[in-house]
């Protein structure tokens, strides 16, 4: 399946891959031909993923926590031996941080920033030269529009993912400089609904799916007046990871039906 795709020969690590982003995208890479390895904190729930997308594709799991330096070397090392190289890599693991500066607390704050902004500092550090031995090769960084736009209680998310959004700037300017062919890009999404989002509603802790009426508040501030979907982030991935893309280094594509344009 997904011979001659426009992804045909690349072999991918996606990391968070349990979660609804990470899963769609994965989908959506084998169906053009890539190789997957899915990784995520939760090696259950990856691997169960995994299990799905196998009908569609060539795919692995591992259980991998971003924060981790150790955790980094062991899932490169799988992926290299389970795919035999690596040329995309998409940094997509991720939490959701609520509160203001004065509410946020140390340790979640710390939390934050170590999950969602150092993980891809690691990462990147520890890909490079695994991407420089499988030119072309693309780093794909999921921020959010969270990382361009801030809001009153989204202190730790909104610094985190802007951190995100610079350091692919800097990756790209510093492979580009190397005279390598690895290019370095970041996605910037509004609200979509899965499981983080039901943590952005989650009171005392319990995630809750949500209802029509907050789905419908969070879709008409965009002005297409939808939510974006797991599809969305996927298809912006799949041009970015393809050769299509071979002249777009060091930029975003903001997936936000419009937000940040009033
Ligand atoms: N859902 C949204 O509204 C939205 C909007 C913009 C950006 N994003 C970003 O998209 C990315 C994916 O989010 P999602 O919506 O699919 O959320 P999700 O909760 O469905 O998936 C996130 C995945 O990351 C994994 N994870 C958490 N901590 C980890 C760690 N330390 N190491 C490895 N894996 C870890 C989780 O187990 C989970 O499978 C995140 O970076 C998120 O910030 C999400």
């Amino acid at each position: 399946m997904g011979e001659g795709g426009r992804l045909s020969g690349k072999m991918a690590l996606i990391t968070g891959g349990a979660g609804g982003i990470g899963q769609a995208i994965a989908c959506a890479f084998l169906k053009q031909g890539a190789s997957v390895m899915l990784s995520d904190i939760d090696a259950s729930h990856a691997g169960a993923a995994a299990n799905r997308l196998s009908e569609v594709g060539e795919i692995h799991a591992c259980q991998h926590d971003v924060t981790d330096e150790a955790s980094w070397n062991q899932a490169l090392e799988k992926t290299v031996s389970a795919l035999g190289g690596l040329n995309v890599l998409v940094n997509n693991a991720g939490i959701w941080v609520a509160g203001s500066v004065e509410d946020v607390t140390p340790d979640a704050w710390r939390r934050g920033m170590s999950v969602n902004l150092d993980s891809v500092y690691l990462g990147t550090r520890q890909a490079l030269p695994h991407l420089r031995e499988s030119q072309p090769a693309s780093i794909i960084n999921i921020s959010s529009i969270a990382g361009i736009i801030a809001g009153p209680n989204l202190a730790a998310y909104n610094a985190a993912k802007a951190g995100v959004w610079m350091l692919t700037k800097a990756t790209a300017l510093h492979a580009a400089r190397g005279g390598n062919n690895i290019r370095c890009n970041s996605i910037h999404p509004y609200f979509i609904d899965t499981p983080l989002l039901q943590d952005v509603f989650a009171r005392g802790g319990e995630r809750k799916a949500l209802n029509d009426d907050q789905r419908g508040k969070l879709a008409s501030q965009a002005p297409l007046g939808r939510l974006c979907t797991t599809d969305d982030v996927a298809n912006a991935a799949l041009y970015l990871a393809s050769d299509e893309s071979g002249y777009m280094t060091g930029a975003e594509i903001k997936l936000d039906g419009g937000f940040s344009a009033q």
